[in-house]
């Protein structure tokens, strides 16, 4: 695993920022996997900022996004889909018809599951998969259990989960009990990966990740399997 250790949270984000650049570069119709939550928002930011000082194009970018709450409708501003429009898409000059996050709508989940794996196979697998760690150390909404899922799947959130996540809403009642998750084989679809971990909170996370074992009660162990992963992480994480 490659280290990139930051001084904070801004240069974390500007160094993820220009990983995803050069990684359209080098191939501007890439496949991009793309997460939410607090920590990539500030990557997001600068995303935006090289895109209007003519660093970037996005126009032929096609993204996968890692979850969706499920249910839940793409207008409602806690989705993942909304997220996205709001950090990034509405933003940048991405065909929206290539952007693709799991349908929180989906009348069966299971199906929508295995649409979108084979959407991922289609694409012939996503170039850079930008990832972050739970402090449970689940990864996309892949949560600690004795076994992991494979595709994409419907899944149950914890209630370390829950509770992480209704910072977002009102309350923790109204976080959904469901997501569509990408499953560990899906996201080592990806040729790269790069994990942002930011804050002391998720010390922890690192250092099981560092004890190189593979636990799937700490999913994000996975990740040591993986030939092609970069920790992008400010230096608090690591003291
Ligand atoms: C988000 C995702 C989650 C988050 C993780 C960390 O699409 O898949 O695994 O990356 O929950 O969330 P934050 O960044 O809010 O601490």
């Amino acid at each position: 695993m490659n280290i990139v250790v930051c001084k904070n949270y801004d240069e974390m984000s500007l160094r993820a920022a220009k990983i995803v650049a050069a990684q359209i570069k080098e191939k501007p119709n890439c496949v991009l996997g793309l997460a939410t939550g607090s920590t990539p928002e500030g990557m997001y930011a600068d995303l935006v900022k090289m895109y209007k000082n003519g660093e970037v194009s996005f126009k032929e970018v096609t993204s996968v996004n890692l979850d969706e709450y499920y249910p839940i409708a793409p207008t409602n501003d806690q989705s993942y889909r909304y997220f996205m429009n709001q950090h990034l898409f509405d933003h940048v000059d991405i065909d929206k018809a290539n952007t693709n996050v799991p349908d929180g709508t989906a009348g069966d989940p299971v199906a929508e599951g295995k649409r979108y794996e084979e959407l991922i196979s289609a694409l012939g697998g996503i170039d850079l998969q930008v990832l972050g760690i739970g402090r449970n150390g689940h990864i996309g909404f892949n949560e600690p259990d004795s076994k992991l899922i494979l595709d994409t799947h419907v899944t149950d959130l914890t209630e370390s989960t829950i509770s992480a996540n209704a910072r977002f809403f009102a309350s923790a009642n109204q976080v959904p009990r469901q997501a569509l998750t990408m499953g560990i084989g899906s996201i080592f679809k990806a040729k790269k990966i790069i994990l942002m971990v930011s804050g002391v909170e998720k010390k922890a996370a690192v250092s099981a990740l560092f004890e190189r074992n593979v636990d799937t009660n700490f999913p994000a162990t996975m990740l040591n399997l993986h030939p092609d992963v970069t920790l992008v992480c400010t230096a608090d994480v690591l003291d």
